[in-house]
């Protein structure tokens, strides 16, 4: 059946190819980027069946104006795809304030400004699928990418209160953790690289060689693993969380471990705490 999806930073990389990928699935798509003129290809190849916007997902007045304007020309909504993300690298020290922020405005507030403008309209319909494009390396925290992954970490968490308030709704939450992707996100187009300072030397600048090294060799494909998200999308049931990537999957499934291992560990300090007559909540 085909559905209306919005798709945020479809300009390139793996929101590019959920577009794409939909479409040539016989789906309608409101494509949207910073700059719309990005998008003037798929409008000239799919016609009526694209609606391109310019959209800053961090500017909420502009969020509600694009979801407005979608669903009056598309009649519906039933997929969202919250996709647009950017990292800076740096150490928390060294990162300017600015910088902190402006990662925090369009990795958390950009999927809070678009999920909340069209919660309306999927209520309404008693319908609809929120695709949330978090990453992996929020269940990890690695050095150079505090800003990045705090804004991701908050979409999980944000996107699992969503799936409880919202599944008696008949609307649907997907997270989707997608490990290394072969996109611009490592290069300059999309990353900035901002000064190390020497005590970060050996962690941020450690971590920031390891990841230069890896641009242009990640194992994720994003034309795979935007097809995998058109399946997710017409599942009944989708899962809340999926991780993309067998890297992904791997560093997830070591940070679960750790995390247990951890909690077994200091179990005796949890407990130490508790009133002697209380009853554990279950
Ligand atoms: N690639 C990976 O390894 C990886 C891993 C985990 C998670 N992710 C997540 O996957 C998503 C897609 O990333 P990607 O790999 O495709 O990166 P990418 O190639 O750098 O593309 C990022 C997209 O986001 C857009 N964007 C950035 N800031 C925006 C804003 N304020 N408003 C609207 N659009 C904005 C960019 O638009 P412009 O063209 O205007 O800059 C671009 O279309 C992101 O959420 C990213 O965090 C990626």
């Amino acid at each position: 059946m085909s559905q209306v999806w919005l798709i945020t930073g479809a300009s390139r990389g793996l929101g590019r190819r959920i577009a794409e990928a939909a479409l040539a699935a016989g789906h309608r798509v409101a494509a949207t980027a910073r700059d719309a003129d990005r998008l003037a290809d798929l409008a000239d190849a799919h016609g009526e069946r694209v609606l391109t916007a310019s959209l800053d997902v961090a500017d909420p007045v502009t969020v509600q104006q694009v979801v407005a304007r979608t669903t009056e020309h598309f009649g519906a909504l039933d997929v969202v795809v919250n996709n647009a993300g950017q990292a800076d690298f740096a150490p928390i020290e060294d990162t300017p304030a600015e910088s902190f922020s402006a990662q925090i405005a369009t990795n958390f507030w950009g999927v809070v400004h678009v999920t909340r403008a069209a919660l309306p309209i999927l209520r309404e319909q008693g319908s609809g699928h929120f695709i949330q494009v978090s990453s992996l390396g929020a269940r990890m925290g690695t050095p150079g990418l505090a800003a990045y992954q705090s804004a991701k970490a908050a979409v999980n968490v944000f996107s699992m209160s969503l799936t409880k308030e919202v599944g008696p709704l008949g609307i649907k939450v997907t997270i989707v953790e997608p490990g290394n992707l072969r996109t611009d996100i490592l290069t300059a187009r999309s990353m900035t690289m901002l000064p190390i300072s020497e005590p970060y030397e050996q962690t941020v600048g450690a971590f920031r060689g390891q990841l230069s090294s890896q641009n242009g060799k990640q194992p994720g494909d994003p034309v795979r693993a935007a097809a995998a998200i058109i399946r997710l999308a017409g599942m009944p049931e989708p899962p809340k969380r999926v991780v993309l990537g067998s890297d992904a999957l791997n560093f997830a499934q070591e940070a679960a471990r750790e995390l247990a291992d951890s909690d077994d560990r200091w179990s005796h300090i949890s407990k130490s705490i508790d009133f002697p007559d209380s009853t554990p909540a279950a």
